[in-house]
């Protein structure tokens, strides 16, 4: 009787879901990666190259089930079951018989490909073989493979248990029904799996580059304090700013996949590391793990990142004249917290920018530009991606403006709804700038076939915990009739003239699409 590929393809899910499963590396992963295979139910062998270690391992998982079965997250028989189904092994021939392997061995390409070609030499010929590895490709991981085709990344984030993604990478030799079932099984696992494409940093350690690396242009800048710039970025919904996130990494380790990402992209611009951080590591000032790193951990050294203290603002002066700048949700915000405060306006729909008039002054939402560029009374202020009342915005004022208006200008946001913080007059302040490099990141990571839109939203949501994906903030930012990601970042790019802020052909084509799509009379 003839079977489908589909049915094959049913089997061989089943059986991976039923096979015994072989860890190599007994570290911080692995045993993590151990445990929640045994947790969903998989017999698991656990190994590792330094003796007595893979035993040690399983030891700390059974304080791990015994704290958990305490806190009354998992109940004692299905502690003792899990645990009874993860074996130390002492010799990787005891697990000949495993139908999957992933390693989480030390990270170094020579070291793995030894121990992938000893498992060829051990397991069955359809066992398949996954690496957590976060920087190596698969593609040159599999180089010497007697079988590369059922070879793919199973990347794990720390803690496993705890993370809900798993970027299921495949090299140019992974067999795409190999990804799948490893895919599938993720999922049964109880996490949430992504393809990825075998390319440096795969989906999150590459999209989440801009995340750190705008921060840390901005201090290199001297644009703001670091508890000023995470109070910023923490009000867009991120849950930690990145000074604190950098501090809790640590340097040496977030400098280093920085540098590994800029290495492997030949050396792009896009991806350059900070001499910022490299001051902080080279002096030991390593973030939490030392005391030390953008804030003080020492004993009694308070609150790292708190936010600063608002400012006392008084209401702004009477205005002869508020005209609401722009149409979408921000100019709309806009016009009903000047109704909620009794002032009375008119609106500009046909405005080139969002924001406020007053007078002969303006309030821009940045478009990229410095407030000094475009001159005289203007005050720029950040993409507010949020609508809760109170939170931090940045803000900026030209270097022309005058005294009065620098005095008004925060008094306005903080009418509009804001606490304003003012930064140094740097162009896309800090929460447009480091949201529209983050979507340029993913656009360019679609562009060029790592993952999907669906794909790298899931990722960043489940892998760094980012308050939304990329794509949704892609139409987040145009409800708010903000200025075209693109724009912004080519008014970047024209006042640093690098390639840092270049734009993914694929945003670039999304510009030209919308921009057709909204005025039609611009169609050539
Ligand atoms: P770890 O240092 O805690 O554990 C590695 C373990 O592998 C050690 O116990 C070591 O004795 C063992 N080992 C080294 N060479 C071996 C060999 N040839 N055969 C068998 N065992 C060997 O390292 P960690 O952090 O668990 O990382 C493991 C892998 O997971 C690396 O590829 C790393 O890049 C990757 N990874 C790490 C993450 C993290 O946050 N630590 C996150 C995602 C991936």
């Amino acid at each position: 009787m003839s079977t489908t590929g589909a049915e094959q393809g049913a089997r061989r899910d089943t059986a991976l879901r039923s096979a015994r499963v072989l860890v190599v590396g007994a570290g911080i992963m692995g045993a993590g990666i151990a445990q929640v295979a045994a947790q969903a139910g998989q017999r698991v062998a656990l190994f590792d190259a330094r003796e007595g270690a893979a035993l040690q391992a399983r030891d700390r998982l059974a304080a791990t089930f015994d704290t958990l079965v305490a806190k009354g997250r998992l109940p004692a028989a299905a502690a003792a079951e899990a645990l009874a189904r993860i074996d130390a092994v002492e010799q990787l021939e005891q697990a000949a018989d495993c139908g999957l392997v992933v390693e989480a061995i030390v990270e170094r390409l020579d070291v793995k490909r030894e121990l992938l070609a000893r498992l060829e030499a051990l397991v069955a010929p359809d066992c398949v073989l996954a690496s957590n590895t976060s920087s190596l490709s698969i593609t040159a991981l599999a180089r010497d493979m007697r079988h590369p085709e059922r070879l793919v990344g199973m990347h794990f984030f720390n803690p496993v248990p705890l993370m809900k993604l798993v970027e299921v990478v495949s090299g140019l030799r992974s067999d795409p029904a190999v990804a799948r079932q490893v895919f599938e099984l993720a999922g049964s696992w109880g996490k949430t799996a992504v393809h990825a494409r075998s390319t440096p940093g795969f989906i999150v350690n590459r999209i989440a580059r801009p995340y750190y690396a705008e921060t840390l242009a901005l201090l290199q800048e001297q644009a703001a304090a670091p508890e000023t710039l995470d109070a910023c970025l923490r009000a867009a919904g991120f849950r930690m700013g990145p000074c604190e996130l950098m501090d809790l990494i640590g340097h040496d380790t977030n400098f280093a996949v920085t540098q590994a990402v800029y290495e492997a992209n030949f050396f792009d611009k896009r991806f350059q590391p900070s001499l910022v951080q490299r001051e902080l590591v080279d002096g030991g000032l390593l973030g939490r793990k030392t005391g030390r790193g953008f804030y003080d951990y020492a004993d009694g050294a308070g609150q790292p990142s708190a936010c600063p203290a608002p400012a006392d603002l008084l209401e702004p002066d009477a205005a002869t004249r508020l005209v609401v700048a722009g149409r979408g949700a921000l100019a709309d915000r806009l016009g009903a917290a000047l109704c909620a405060a009794g002032r009375e306006y008119e609106v500009d729909p046909q405005s080139a920018w969002c924001g406020l008039r007053v007078d002969g002054a303006s309030l821009r939402l940045s478009d990229g530009r410095c407030a000094t560029e475009l001159g005289g009374d203007v005050a720029v202020f950040d993409l507010p991606l949020r609508d809760d009342n109170g939170l931090a915005l940045a803000w900026a004022a030209g270097a022309d403006a005058s005294e009065t208006w620098q005095q008004q200008a925060p008094r306005w946001l903080h009418l509009l709804g804001w606490q304003p913080l003012r930064l140094r007059d740097i162009p896309g302040l800090v929460v447009a700038r480091t949201v529209a490099m983050l979507i340029n990141e993913a656009a360019d990571a679609v562009h060029q076939g790592v993952c999907s839109a669906d794909g790298a939203d899931h990722a960043m949501k489940l892998g760094v915990n980012y308050p939304a994906g990329p794509f949704e903030w892609l139409s987040l930012w145009h409800q708010l009739g903000a200025p075209d990601p693109a724009a912004m970042l080519d008014a970047l790019d024209a006042h640093y003239r690098g390639e840092r802020y270049r734009v993914s052909p694929a945003l670039r084509e999304q510009a030209w699409l919308r921009r057709r799509a909204t005025s039609p009379e611009t169609r050539a």
